[in-house]
């Protein structure tokens, strides 16, 4: 009651405090527990980033050794978890894939459920950090109709991820440090980013105290979009566009500009950062090391340059404060990678999930969390009569 004040997009509503990560997007400054994210990036790695995420401190090596230790032994699913896989279509798109299996390990670990049970958040937490990127080697090995492996936890997360995904049952699997530390760093560049749409939805569907499976389910499905996560695999679509009807950038910048048939640049622009994006910043600086060590697609990368040097020095974007975003080079790198453009965006999922587990955590142990409950402008019909329907 009282006045409600109308903001579409949540553009100037801070919807909780949070402890977890400081952006100044005027500064370009990204701070995860109020560590730079270049020092991050830099030098420290994914799972250390998850522990510091989730418990707000760097842990000690004894505590990294513990958090790894128990990571490494849920990364198996249930084999009647794993024949859900074989009901989705050859076909399916992995993000939904992902986000139903997510749903189904509610079904599976009903002792873990409990969001005010602090020993059933932490197995929760193990859980879904565990088997995340089992699922989502899975849901690659179902679209291309290879067989699925089973997890071998002498390997560390990202190594795990990457044999799971891109090995054979009867091949020993070669890990490329290269490969491994790429992803590894690109996971810790997406690790958290505040109230983003996917980590907001992660919040709203627990304000009503639904399970940790139930509110990042609905996470992954938020991250699936374009405008968000879905953006990484846009872009690499918009490249390949531009490529296939001749590599044009004029013409396509064109097209944004007159927002012909509703065309963005994607991989540009973001609601916080007006000045640049550091996380972009950081993955063009190891775009061009890791195309050139794996061998990229020059091409693409050609465009992708050309396409930013353009927008850079034109009044539409310059007026609109527009920059290379998270995803402008992301594609690019998973590509030479090996990865299909639609394991893009799943991509982006592994690396943000210690933040979604972070915020949920942090959201249900405040004392001012509150059911989210946005009120609304009615602006329909005012009061009239019911009609019958022979009179209408
Ligand atoms: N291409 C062309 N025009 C754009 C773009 C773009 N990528 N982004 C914004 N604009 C224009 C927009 O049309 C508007 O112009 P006007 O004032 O003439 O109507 C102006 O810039 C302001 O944009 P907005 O839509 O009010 O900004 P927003 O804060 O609501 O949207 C955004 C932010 C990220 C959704 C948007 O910039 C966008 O759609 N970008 C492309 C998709 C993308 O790359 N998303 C990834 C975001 S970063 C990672 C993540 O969060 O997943």
């Amino acid at each position: 009651t009282g006045m409600v004040t109308l903001d579409p997009g949540f553009v100037n509503t801070a919807s909780c405090s949070s402890g977890i990560t400081y952006i100044d997007g005027d500064a370009g400054i990204l701070r995860y527990r109020g560590y730079p994210i270049e020092q991050l990036a830099e030098s420290s790695t994914f799972v250390e980033v998850s522990y510091l995420l989730i418990y707000g401190e760097l842990p000690t090596q004894a505590q990294l050794d513990d958090f790894t230790d128990k990571i490494r032994r849920h990364t198996l699913l249930h084999e009647d978890l794993k024949r859900f896989f074989d009901g989705f279509p050859r076909d399916a798109h992995p993000m939904p894939v992902l986000s139903s299996a997510v749903s189904a390990l509610s079904t599976f670990y009903q002792d873990s459920l409990n969001p005010f049970d602090d020993p059933q958040v932490e197995m929760s937490t193990i859980r879904l950090l565990a088997k995340l990127p089992t699922i989502a080697a899975y849901a690659y090995k179902k679209s291309v109709g290879q067989p699925f492996l089973y997890p071998d936890n002498s390997l560390g997360l990202v190594e795990n991820f990457l044999r799971m995904t891109f090995g054979f049952p009867a091949e020993p699997y070669k890990v490329d440090p290269i490969l491994t530390k790429a992803l590894d760093q690109l996971f810790i560049l997406h690790a958290d980013h505040e109230q983003n749409c996917s980590t907001s939805t992660v919040r709203l569907v627990g304000s009503s105290q639904a399970n940790m499976f139930a509110s990042i389910s609905a996470g992954i499905n938020a991250l699936f979009g374009p405008l968000h996560g879905g953006a990484n695999q846009a872009v690499l679509e918009m490249l390949e566009g531009i490529r296939d009807s001749g590599g044009d950038v004029d013409t396509f910048v064109r097209k944004v500009k007159n927002k012909e048939d509703g065309v963005k640049l994607m991989g540009f622009g973001h609601r916080v950062y007006k000045n640049y994006d550091p996380r972009a910043a950081i993955i063009k600086k190891t775009a061009d090391e890791v195309l050139g060590k794996l061998g990229g697609d020059d091409q693409l990368l050609g465009i992708a340059k050309a396409l930013e040097e353009r927008a850079l020095s034109d009044d539409y974007f310059v007026e609109r404060k527009l920059y290379p975003n998270v995803d402008f080079y992301t594609g690019l790198i998973y590509r030479a990678m090996g990865f299909p453009t639609r394991m893009f965006t799943v991509l982006f999922a592994l690396g943000r999930l210690p933040g979604w587990i972070a915020h949920w955590r942090e959201m249900m142990k405040d004392p001012a969390t509150k059911i989210g409950r946005p009120r609304q402008v009615y602006v329909g019909s005012p009061e009239r009569d019911y009609v019958a329907i022979n009179e209408r």
